[in-house]
């Protein structure tokens, strides 16, 4: 199934430091639940963030025995290089010189630490980067189209949402009839002539309701899927989602657009909540945020609505245009209160 992607075994190591940037992604589809090998339940599809980004510098030392030091920030983590060298590990069929050194792998976000932003995403397509650019240091230049993929392709295996985080725009993961040449294996961009202009320049302020660890994983999550009894159903209405989503894309319906990524976002949580243990991400301030932003819409008609991660944060979307300053005011003056410490990311989507 993988065999486009095994790695070259004429390879020449030698040491070698690398530097490579990726941003982080929010899904407008959600991706929850998946099978072995990281191969999603249902296809999703989501935005990559602009300033939202990790960045790596990875160390590689030649002919050294195998091991990763992980850095973040300029602090040692043991936790996330053990979980590297797992990863590593797993994937020497698709790069064979992998383990034949050591690495120092030094990694900062532009994002505030523990904010509950995805950081996997962006971490995992910043490592995957890095390895693609060893790649081509040791076995010769390949196309950046195909080094795009694999990277892709590689980053899925770390974090799955990870692997929409290389490209940028409008990006799906997991095959659905309704885009060609979508894949479970490696996201692919979606074709830009297929987005109408309003979705093209879009806002994603992320406020930050609840900063600190999370009471349950995405890695706990995803596994508590295969047990929740609506898991079919929601992969089914998932799959289906991308009928709609390919007319509003095309048309430009935002009012169509809205309703469905807030459908979206709220069937995630309520999945959490059928969950048996059950769990809820959301806190107080998430959901006064959402009744604001209900009442602001059906008060002004004014386009600002919102999407949630597996987590407490709001990620709220408009788009870059003449309506722009009226909600950005209304946040400021409404919104920001309920953050924890006036927390708030101002990202922006342009492609
Ligand atoms: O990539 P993971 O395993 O961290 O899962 C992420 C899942 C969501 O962020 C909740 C949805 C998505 O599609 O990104």
């Amino acid at each position: 199934m993988t065999t486009q992607f095994i790695g070259k075994e004429n390879f020449t190591i030698h040491t070698q430091t690398v530097s490579e940037s990726c941003p982080s992604n929010i899904a407008l589809i959600k991706y929850w639940g998946k099978y072995e090998h990281q191969i999603p339940a249902n296809p999703s599809i989501s935005y990559t963030l602009n300033h939202c980004k990790t960045n790596t510098t990875m160390e590689f030392l030649a002919d050294e025995p195998f091991s990763v030091q992980t850095f973040l920030s300029g602090n040692e983590e043991v936790k996330f290089a053990e979980k590297i060298e797992k990863y590593f590990k797993n994937i020497e069929q698709y790069l064979p010189w992998i383990l034949k050194g050591k690495y120092i792998i030094r990694t900062e976000n532009t994002f505030p630490h523990s904010s509950g932003i995805a950081s996997s995403a962006s971490g995992f397509g910043a490592i995957a980067k890095c390895l693609m650019a060893l790649d081509e240091a040791f076995t010769g230049k390949t196309s950046e189209e195909e080094s795009l993929r694999k990277a892709s392709f590689l980053a899925r295996l770390g974090s799955g949402s990870a692997c929409r985080s290389l490209y940028n725009g409008l990006i799906v993961w997991g095959a659905t009839e309704e885009v060609q040449g979508s894949s479970d294996l490696f996201a692919v961009p979606y074709p830009d002539t297929e987005i109408h202009e309003v979705f093209k320049s879009f806002n994603d302020w992320v406020l930050l309701i609840h900063e600190g660890q999370k009471s349950v994983s995405s890695t706990v999550g995803h596994s508590l899927m295969k047990t929740n009894p609506y898991a079919e159903r929601r992969f089914q209405e998932a799959r289906e989602n991308f009928v709609p989503m390919k007319e509003i894309l095309k048309s430009g319906d935002m009012e169509s657009f809205i309703k469905l990524v807030e459908h979206e976002a709220l069937t995630l949580h309520a999945m959490m909540m059928m969950s048996d243990p059950a769990f809820i991400l959301m806190k107080t301030g998430t959901l006064e945020v959402i009744n604001k932003i209900w009442d602001f819409r059906r008060d002004t008609g004014l386009p600002l609505f919102f999407t949630l991660d597996a987590g407490a944060n709001v990620h709220l979307l408009f788009p870059a245009d003449a309506s722009e300053e009226s909600i950005k005011t209304f946040i400021e003056a409404e919104l920001l209160q309920h953050t924890q410490k006036n927390g708030v990311v101002k990202d922006v989507m342009r492609f």
